[in-house]
């Protein structure tokens, strides 16, 4: 009886003392200070004690905007224990730019699955492997010779949207619900995430076509199911965006998640499930049918030799074993680069309803679009051209100038300043410390971008403002050796895209005033966007002959 009474008290001596442990060492560290961090003002009073300050700012839908009028005052912010934000664009150079010594920071590594892949490997000269293996493909070379698979999702949503087009609206009256069937924000991502499907894994999913986002895959242990594409990307960026500050805490956060939430819990695994699917099947066209996509580019070099073997080999009966092997490890690299899925298609369909939504509420700019359009494309072009829309300054400008307002990827990159530490805007910072600075803050600096609250694409165009600076402040894509690699893509996207809704159609927002809100994940998602649609030239709801398309009468239709 004694004797477990004795035990009792040991093992509440002992917890007191882990507890004790677990608060006096932060507020040891705290005082110590080892790092001279504490000059810097905390983002909340929490902040120079636990990671887990930053995770409770999350609270806010979107907390990088809170960040940037806490960064009004103060240009160095501590908003972690061993993270500092930066409010200046001087800084960018220093953090990201090609000659920093800034490494990825850890939390990438926390965000990584079984393998690291090309967003998330931290370390140098591996992450120079996969990008060189990945720049074949996105090279320009290719982009354009698959402006087809492009153009051909162009084709699908504008047989879906003349099938939604309403009549045209006229003056002063009110807009009836059911007009607004055209939910832009989630169109927009199902032609990203066909687009990006067809250029990377020659598959057609079929999404604009269906009007759904259901896509075949394997829950874990499960039978094929349908699975719902948007919402199993989205469900893991809304939870682990939650915790993604807090490094220390992340795999304990990750697991009361995963109890808690049956929602994260079902969706957890749908994302590598379909992308895993997807490229199985991709592999099995390799073998009969002739294919140029990003996985043809892994798998080949340049001058089309299948990498790390010689033809010889290939030729021979004994290969083919290599080669499968070979095959697979190409899968493992596309698998997890199942970013290019995620990266690909989320952030341009975001980026397609911010600016849709800019021009539709400024109407002199979206005049000046459709004047330098018509410009440039000739009678009865439904599609646009790339070739006629990639060198348009106003079209460019229109598309800068949303990225700049609204940068679908607002938050603070995460960096690690080296061991021996590094100056950054001329202040000593020690090593090992999390530093960033969020795009969302530096594209509203008022010394740059005068207004910066307003929507001016003129600002990109005018030669008397220090458009150098501008640009080096133009952080949307971040810059230097971690910059995104599929920019090109997406704006040809974008280009094509925008320029023909805008020549095809006209827009309205369901009322004068109505706004669009966003919610911060790792990206800004703007919420849904529902639009009454209506054909521009001879408008309202007739045969358009030459190509047959029904343009049919309101179904009632809700996405
Ligand atoms: C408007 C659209 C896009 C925006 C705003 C955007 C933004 C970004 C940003 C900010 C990064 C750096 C991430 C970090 O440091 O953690 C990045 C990296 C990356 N992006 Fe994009 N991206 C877009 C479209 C695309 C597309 C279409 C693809 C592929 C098809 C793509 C593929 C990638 C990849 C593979 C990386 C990692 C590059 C590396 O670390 O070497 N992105 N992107
Ligand atoms: C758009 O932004 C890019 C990237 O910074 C810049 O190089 C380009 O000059 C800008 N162009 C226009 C027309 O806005
Ligand atoms: C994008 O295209 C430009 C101009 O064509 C080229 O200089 C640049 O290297 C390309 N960038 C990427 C990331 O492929």
């Amino acid at each position: 009886m004694r004797r477990a009474k004795q035990d009792e008290m040991d093992l509440w001596i002992l917890l007191g003392a882990i507890l004790a442990w677990s608060c006096t060492a932060p507020l040891a560290i705290y005082l110590y200070d080892p790092k001279r961090l504490r000059r810097y003002p905390n983002q909340n009073i929490f902040s120079g004690l636990t990671s887990l300050a930053y995770v409770y700012e999350r609270r806010n839908s979107f907390r990088t905007e809170i960040l940037h009028s806490q960064h009004e005052r103060h240009p160095i912010l501590r908003t972690g224990p061993n993270v500092l934000s930066f409010g200046s664009v001087a800084a960018i150079k220093d953090i990201y730019g090609h000659g920093s010594p800034c490494l990825k920071d850890d939390v990438y590594k926390s965000i990584t699955g079984s393998h690291p892949h090309i967003l998330n490997v931290v370390d140098k000269d591996d992450h120079a492997r996969k990008r060189r293996m990945l720049s074949n493909a996105f090279a320009t070379r290719n982009l354009e010779q698959w402006e087809f698979k492009i153009t051909d999702k162009v084709q699908k949503m504008i047989v879906q949207f003349d099938k939604r087009c309403t009549d045209p609206y006229l003056d002063k009256c009110a807009i009836a619900s059911d007009d607004l069937i055209v939910n832009f924000r989630f169109w927009s991502n199902l032609f990203t995430l066909d687009a990006i499907a067809d250029i990377a894994l020659s598959e057609r999913l079929g999404l604009l076509e269906s009007g759904t986002d259901l896509v075949e895959g394997i829950p874990s242990g499960s039978t094929v199911q349908n699975l719902n594409f948007i919402e199993s990307l989205h469900c893991g960026s809304r939870t682990v965006s939650r915790f993604v500050g807090a490094t220390d805490w992340f795999n304990s956060l990750k697991v009361i998640a995963t109890l808690c939430s049956p929602y994260f819990r079902s969706h957890l695994n749908d994302f590598g499930n379909i992308v895993s699917m997807l490229t199985d099947r991709r592999l099995a066209k390799q073998e009969s049918e002739e294919t140029s996509d990003f996985l043809s580019c892994l798998i080949e070099d340049k001058a089309g030799r299948i990498r790390g073997l010689d033809r010889g080999e290939i030729e021979a009966e004994a290969s083919v074993l290599r080669k499968r092997r070979f095959l697979h490890n190409c899968k493992a690299e596309l698998i997890t680069s199942s970013t290019t899925v995620d990266a690909g298609s989320d952030t341009t369909a975001i980026a397609l309803t911010n600016v849709l939504y800019y021009l539709i509420k400024h109407p002199n700019t979206l005049k000046k679009l459709r004047d330098e359009l018509s410009g440039a494309l000739a009678e009865g072009e439904t599609i646009a051209p790339y070739a006629k829309v990639k060198s348009l300054p106003y079209l460019k400008a229109c598309l800068n100038e949303s990225l700049r307002l609204s940068p679908p990827v607002p938050r603070g990159l995460e960096r690690k300043t080296p061991p021996q530490g590094m100056e950054i805007l001329g202040e000593r910072i020690a090593g090992g410390v999390t530093v960033s600075v969020p795009a969302y803050i530096a594209h509203r600096d008022p010394r740059l971008f005068p207004e910066p609250e307003s929507y001016i694409p003129e600002r990109w165009l005018d030669e008397s403002e220090p458009t150098k600076d501008m640009r080096s402040a133009f952080i949307p894509f971040t810059t230097g050796a971690r910059a995104c690699i599929g920019r090109n893509i997406t704006m040809m996207e974008q280009q094509i895209l925008i320029a023909t809704l805008v020549q095809r159609y006209d827009f309205m927002l369901p009322s004068p005033d109505w706004k669009l809100t966003w919610e911060e994940a790792f990206n800004l998602w703007p919420s849904q966007m529902p639009l009454k649609l209506w054909r521009r030239e001879g408008g309202s709801r007739e045969t358009d002959s030459r190509r047959g398309v029904q343009v049919a009468e309101a179904s009632g239709f809700s996405q």
